[in-house]
């Protein structure tokens, strides 16, 4: 199959990209580089790259000619910056999804949203399940729900073939530490490398879903095969296991680097919900997804190639 890949110079995208390659398919990777680097491209070598930015109709619509599917993973991630750059996020989450969409159309594409698991905001219950009323937090997280909507409204009234997957926590090899908006496990595992201290906002007893970066990759290709009865819905992409406080993630983090953190206590970040934890009975029965690789392991392979790969400042 013909597939383009946004934000392929990102975390995410480019793990996709890399897998889709390997397994012998034709890959466009469209991304503007605002973030994603362009040596997380290097694993997807003989992949076709394209500069572009999702909010320009055309460059969408002229990468998208000719693909079977498009793995929309390019976005503005975080919450945090988007309580900075609300129009931003909303911009390039929205408009950018609704391009995608448009291009999908006129090329008779399927797509698979990226969204996200923050769309539920705070719930009264867990696990999270996708017939949840959504309660969105943040700019962000209203942006990703948008982007489901649209997702829902091209199925219906439009016929794109779209399925949009929840992502919970991703992590995993690739994902960069250095980014002003990093992600909690990218920060941990530096710091504790480095023997640096690492920064908990409220007690840390907060709770997250965490899922491993190639099992959100397999959710992906599971959507690009999915029935008719997954276009226009939203599924949940966790990790299958517990959710984990940050206070015992940086505990594990600390025994697999042998480290020894004092951390640094800040307040709760705005817009951060208490609670996340997916149930994946949907995505199991809709879309045969099952996850496969739990936290430990997960983080055990993210250290050794943190290790192996980064540079940490002393
Ligand atoms: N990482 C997570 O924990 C997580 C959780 C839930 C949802 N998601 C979603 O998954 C997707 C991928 O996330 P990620 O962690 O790989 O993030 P990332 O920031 O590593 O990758 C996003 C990519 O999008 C590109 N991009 C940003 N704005 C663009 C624009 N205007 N035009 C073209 N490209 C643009 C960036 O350059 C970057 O390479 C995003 O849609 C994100 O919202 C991620």
């Amino acid at each position: 199959m013909k597939a383009l890949v946004t934000g392929a110079a990102g975390f995410i995208g480019s793990r996709l990209a890399a897998r889709l390659v390997g397994d012998g398919h034709e890959v466009l990777g469209l991304d503007d580089l605002s973030e994603g680097r362009p040596d997380n491209l290097d694993d997807a070598a003989g992949m076709d790259f394209v500069r572009a930015d999702l909010r320009d109709p055309e460059a969408v619509e002229r990468a998208a000619r000719g693909c079977d599917v498009i793995f929309h993973q390019g976005a503005k991630r975080s919450v945090p910056r988007s309580l900075v750059q609300p129009v931003l996020t909303t911009e390039v989450n929205v408009v950018g999804t609704l391009n995608v969409l448009l291009a999908a159309r006129a090329a008779g594409s399927r797509v698979v949203c990226a969204s996200s698991g923050s769309v539920y905001g705070d719930q009264d219950s867990f696990p999270l399940r996708e017939d949840m009323v959504p309660r969105p937090r943040s700019p962000y997280a209203a942006s990703k729900l948008a982007g489901e909507a649209y997702a829902g409204a091209a199925w219906a009234s439009l016929g794109v073939r779209a399925v949009s997957l929840r992502y919970f926590n991703v992590y995993g090899p690739h994902q960069d530490p250095a980014s002003e908006y990093a992600a909690v496990i990218p920060l941990f595992i530096a710091a504790c490398l480095a023997g640096s201290r690492p920064t908990i906002h409220g007690d840390g007893e907060q709770a997250r879903d965490f899922t491993y970066v190639e099992d959100v990759v397999e959710a992906n290709l599971r959507a690009a095969q999915a029935p008719e009865l997954a276009f226009g819905r939203a599924f949940n992409v966790g990790g299958g296991g517990e959710p984990t406080s940050i206070n015992r993630l940086l505990a594990i983090v600390a025994e697999l680097t042998g480290a020894d953190p004092d951390p640094i206590r800040e307040p709760a970040r705005a817009g951060d919900v208490r609670h996340t934890a997916a149930d994946m009975t949907l995505a199991g029965q809709v879309l045969g997804h099952r996850p496969s690789v739990d936290l430990r392991e997960g983080l055990r392979r993210t250290v050794e190639w943190f290790r192996d790969e980064v540079a940490i400042p002393a």
